[in-house]
């Protein structure tokens, strides 16, 4: 296996926080790695880091087989990335930023516009391609900028939360192109909030938090070594009942206004209800789902946010 992003102990410090703690991880060449972590865990800092906008200030790096330290213009040479504020120039037109992008990357101009086209196109942006952007909602905004890092393929692509604040329909188009992406051989570091996301899209999921990583697998290893299977979860509004309920069911632990059980089989749902029932308590709603980022994240974290 190659690794086209590899770091080893990178860490970087802001004053007091450490935003990167002796952070390992390899991403395998052609392959798509999700970052999962809590806000703050350090998901951007690596993204700047590995995309040069930031200098760690300890480890070593390398992308697509260059020093990220030593060699910065062949790593920029070699990725693109979106980042999670989106920056386009407000005064010129969808069209106009996605041309420009592509000129400045050495397109000519029938290539850049014909790219620009497909693009619009993908990211559902043709009935306002010609209006500023200034103009845009922040939707619109973000699917631009997500077009604008794929002007030009580059065998290594960085997205740090690509689909906060898409809707569904260009949520599709972003995953349906890291798809395409990953089919011509693109490596792809994404970071999200969305455990559903990573399992679309990522051959395997780092979890990080306080800047260390804490897990590393495929989208099935991760959920197996977070206790697996589905959970039962049992709302219940009021306190003084759901404390009971934490009593009388089986390594139950309590969530906002729920009480959540592991639930390896179906038979689950029946032993609750019968629990709850001789106990006496009705509960306003129960249901059986798989495990959520919440769990998985609250599973592996400790609970520590
Ligand atoms: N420029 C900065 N100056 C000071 N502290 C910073 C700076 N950038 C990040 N930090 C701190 O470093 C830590 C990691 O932040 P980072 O933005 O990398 O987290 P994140 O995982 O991307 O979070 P989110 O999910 O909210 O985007 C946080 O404690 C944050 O406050
Ligand atoms: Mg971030």
């Amino acid at each position: 296996m190659t690794a086209s992003v590899e770091l080893r102990d990178l860490s970087k410090s802001f004053g007091e926080t450490l935003a990167l703690d002796k952070l390992s991880l390899e991403v395998a060449e052609g392959s798509v790695v999700g970052l999962l972590g809590p806000n703050g865990a350090g998901k951007t800092t690596l993204i700047n880091c590995l995309t040069t906008l930031l200098k760690p200030d300890g480890g070593t790096a390398r992308v697509a087989g260059f020093d990220l330290v030593g060699q910065p213009e062949k790593v920029r040479a070699s990725i693109a990335v979106t980042g999670q504020f989106a920056a386009v120039d407000e005064t010129l037109t969808g069209r106009e930023n996605l041309v420009f992008f592509g000129r400045l990357l050495k397109l000519s101009k029938q290539e850049a516009r014909d790219r620009s086209q497909k693009l619009l196109e993908r990211f559902d942006l043709i009935d306002d391609a010609d209006k500023p952007t200034k103009g845009y909602s922040g939707g619109m905004r973000r699917k631009l900028d997500l077009a604008v890092s794929l002007v030009v393929e580059r065998p290594v692509l960085f997205l740090d939360e690509p689909t906060t604040g898409l809707d569904p329909t260009s949520r599709d188009a972003l995953w349906a192109s890291v798809h395409e992406l990953r089919a011509t051989g693109v490596t792809v570091l994404l970071t999200t909030q969305y455990l559903e996301e990573a399992d679309q899209l990522a051959d395997r999921i780092a979890v990080v938090d306080h800047g260390r990583l804490i897990a590393e697998g495929t989208p099935q290893e991760l959920k197996e070594q977070t206790g697996g299977g589905a959970v039962c979860e049992v709302r219940i509004a009021d306190a003084a009942t759901r404390a009971r309920a934490l009593t009388v069911l089986d390594q139950a632990v309590e969530r906002d206004e729920a009480v959540v059980v592991p639930a390896p089989g179906i038979g689950t749902l029946s032993t609750v209800i019968k629990a709850l029932e001789s106990a006496h308590i009705e509960p306003d709603d129960l249901t059986l789902r798989k495990p959520t980022l919440d769990d998985v994240f609250r599973s592996l974290t400790g609970g520590s946010r």
